[in-house]
């Protein structure tokens, strides 16, 4: 028996883009997922609570016929972020986090924090309305090794930054290494951690392999296989301060292919399947749906989703590449097989399926 069914998922973590590009991604989301937290990091970027509304409008006018999916809006917050903005923001009930990127640390950071002194005020009002702040946990300094930027933010920002807020909610994104599962691990209540599938599924070698491979380049890039051991760890351990956020960021094929391309890697067209093979191969297919579909809803404060998706142990190769915009992306695992394939979309069909694999 292979079947397996669980609560619909939602995304902590995705990245949609704008326009006809986003028109041409969403559908991988929305039609797996119920809700997903949409990152600001357009260009320009999310700043204004004006502009969260408006893109908002927009992904919803992009979905796929059919389809009902929720776009969770975030502000993209800045040396000069006001706390009267936040405040609306909050107000909208549109917006659900606020995202913190250091300045430079990826793809349209440029406008991100600089001065952490100067987001003082906005963090403290974020912490009274419980609005929780979303980490790109990665220092900037060109002297420190790429390898070590997330434990070095871990250790002089944002372990100080969490006690110096004792009551904000604070979400490390996309932990890749055992120091960042140490600190979550260690921290008080109102600390968690996003993880993506493809620092699951792959180590450092994966952007080497045979070649520079740079549809496996992404930031935090991809670690050495003792850290990725550790997230495999945490993710299918059980522990609610860890959930689902794929980092789906698509990028045109042509971006990402040249001398100097982009970070970003696309997981959306199979990213159920894909930690459904982590959870398989850990022994811990039963702790899959809290990681999936539970854990992420609670910590926002969201009731969890009613309907119920279909996933069997069927596999199917993936295809070289999509639509997106005027060109076309690699997703990961392109012209290679997916062990799981979501069957049954979302419905309100209450299951008592259980798995009785691995
Ligand atoms: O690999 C990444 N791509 N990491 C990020 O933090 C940003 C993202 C993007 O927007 O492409
Ligand atoms: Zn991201």
């Amino acid at each position: 028996m292979t079947d397996f069914t669980l609560a619909r998922p939602d995304d902590w973590h995705l990245h949609l883009r704008d326009g006809a590009a986003m028109a041409d991604v969403v559908g991988h989301t929305a039609e797996v997922f119920g809700r997903a937290i949409i990152m600001p990091n357009l260009q320009p970027p999310i700043v204004r609570t004006a502009d969260a509304l408006a893109y908002r409008k927009r992904i919803l006018r992009a979905l796929p016929r059919g389809t009902s999916f929720e776009p969770l809006m975030t502000l993209y917050l800045t040396d000069d972020t006001s706390v009267e903005e936040v405040r609306m923001a909050h107000q909208s009930g549109v917006v659900r986090a606020v995202k913190l990127y250091p300045a430079g640390a990826t793809t349209n950071s440029d406008s991100g924090v600089t001065d952490f002194g100067r987001v003082e005020a906005v963090l403290a009002l974020m912490a009274e309305l419980a609005l929780p702040l979303l980490v790109h946990a990665e220092v900037t300094d060109p002297d420190v090794d790429i390898f070590d930027r997330e434990a070095v933010f871990i250790e002089r920002i944002l372990a100080p930054l969490v006690e110096a807020h004792p009551q904000l909610k604070v979400i490390l994104e996309h932990a890749t290494t055992a120091e960042a599962i140490a600190f979550v691990e260690g921290a008080r209540e109102g600390v968690a951690a996003t993880i993506t599938p493809h620092h699951l599924l792959m180590n450092r070698n994966a952007i080497f392999t045979g070649g520079v491979r740079p549809h496996h380049y992404c930031l935090p890039v991809l670690k050495s296989e003792r850290h990725r051991c550790e997230l495999v760890r945490a993710a299918t351990s059980g522990n609610r301060r860890y959930f689902l956020g794929t980092d789906s960021a698509p990028h045109e094929k042509e971006t990402k292919e040249g001398s100097c391309g982009c970070a970003g890697i696309f997981s959306a067209h199979a990213a159920v399947a894909l930690y459904a093979e982590v959870f398989e191969t850990a022994g811990a297919l039963d702790k899959l749906e809290a990681f999936a579909s539970f854990f992420g809803a609670d910590f926002y404060g969201l009731p969890r989703n009613k309907e119920r998706i279909l996933l069997r142990r069927e596999p199917w190769e993936v295809p070289a590449s999509y639509a997106f915009g005027s060109g076309s992306l690699v997703p990961l695992r392109a012209e290679e097989m997916v062990a799981w394939r979501v069957l049954a979309r979302p419905s309100h069909h209450k299951s008592t399926t259980r798995p009785n694999t691995p």
